[in-house]
């Protein structure tokens, strides 16, 4: 009997160059098993860059780059769409409705505006208003499409519980509109920990890069920062995330990329060392197809065009029912 396939939506914010962590904890995926097995889209949320200080032509640039390098990981326009959240309204005219969902207070719960609008003041910036209904427009992104499965990493569970919760609040009030989607997480690497700072997360806007591994890093430079990284103060290989954060961590890494399980890996290593340099050499032929590829993509930039219009233009084509849909139902007059 044929099934219908599940709906995959997941995104990337363009605020700074992607990490290891964006890769590890969602693109492989989207890449090696969503792409596959779903009717899936991939989407650099740009609006969602816009909720903290930014630069309009750098904003440009790195939305650019991430599309690309969103292909050169392997997503592939004949199995999947990948288009530009602003080339789709309709993320923008479901958030609205979504926001007439949520409450003040929910959003305020919510661990990464409270983080981010800390770092915000202590910058001496304004705290837009869009960082506090940010998770509010990422719930559109994933309602709009009718998606199942969210695939991200551990630190956007409570935004796609938040989604969820929008979801059956809207079906109650207004008649059933929604799928109500569920994240997944990756059994290893959910949450890739900065390597000089292992008790905060890998996240490519942080200010001091030392820590953090980018997808488009010469090998040199990756073998540095691994080799570099903080460990703890014992001298024996165990894995344990809470006692031991940074060997935790870099044995995580060496997991995700090659297949196999952390804890198992602490014993066959008995010195730091030896475990960096293998983490590092681990994560260089990781990355290295995806640089190359990224090298030979960005060469071609009317290709990256052409897969992101023809993806906007199907993105568009799913989304426009669904929230039309939304529209009638919580009571907007349908244009005559
Ligand atoms: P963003 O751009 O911060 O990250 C993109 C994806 O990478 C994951 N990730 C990590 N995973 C493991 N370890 C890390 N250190 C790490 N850093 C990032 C994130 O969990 C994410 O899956 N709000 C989202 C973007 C978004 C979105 C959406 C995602 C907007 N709308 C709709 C899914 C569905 C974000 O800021 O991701």
């Amino acid at each position: 009997m044929d099934q219908k396939r599940s709906r995959t939506f997941s995104g990337v914010k363009p605020t700074g160059h992607l990490t290891l962590g964006n890769y590890l904890g969602a693109v492989r995926r989207w890449v090696e098993a969503d792409q596959h097995r779903s009717d899936a889209l991939f989407s650099v949320v740009d609006l969602h860059a816009l909720t903290v200080e930014h630069d309009p032509a750098r904003l440009r640039r790195l939305s650019r780059q991430a599309a690309t390098l969103l292909l050169a990981a392997g997503l592939d326009p004949a199995l999947c769409t990948v288009y530009v959240q602003s080339h789709v309204d309709e993320h923008a005219r479901l958030s609205y409705l979504l926001e007439c969902t949520a409450t003040d207070g929910e959003l305020r719960r919510m661990i990464q505006y409270k983080e981010k609008s800390v770092r915000a003041r202590a910058a001496g910036d304004g705290v837009r208003l869009s960082l506090l209904t940010y998770p509010v427009l990422m719930a559109a992104d994933i309602l709009a499409y009718a998606t199942d499965d969210v695939p991200v990493g551990e630190d956007q569970r409570q935004h796609v519980e938040l989604a969820r919760d929008l979801a059956l609040r809207f079906n109650q009030r207004y008649g059933h509109t929604f799928t109500v989607p569920r994240a997944t997480h990756p059994a290893v690497a959910a949450r890739v920990m900065d390597l000089q700072d292992p008790m905060s997360k890998m996240g490519k806007s942080h200010e001091n890069g030392s820590g953090i591994v980018y997808l488009l890093d010469e090998p040199d430079v990756v073998r540095k920062k691994v080799m570099r990284a903080v460990t703890d103060s014992g001298t024996e290989v165990v894995y344990d995330r809470e006692a031991r954060p940074g060997v935790a961590n870099l044995l995580d890494i060496l997991a995700a990329a090659t297949d196999r399980a952390p804890a198992e890996l602490a014993g066959e290593y008995s010195a730091y060392g030896a475990l960096k340099r293998d983490t590092a050499e681990a994560v260089v032929e990781l990355l290295r197809p995806v640089r190359e590829r990224h090298a030979e993509l960005a060469a071609d930039p009317g290709y990256v065009d052409r897969v992101l219009r023809e993806g906007a233009e199907r993105a568009r084509g799913m989304a426009r029912p669904v929230v039309d849909r939304a529209y009638r139902a919580i009571g907007l007059l349908p244009a005559a």
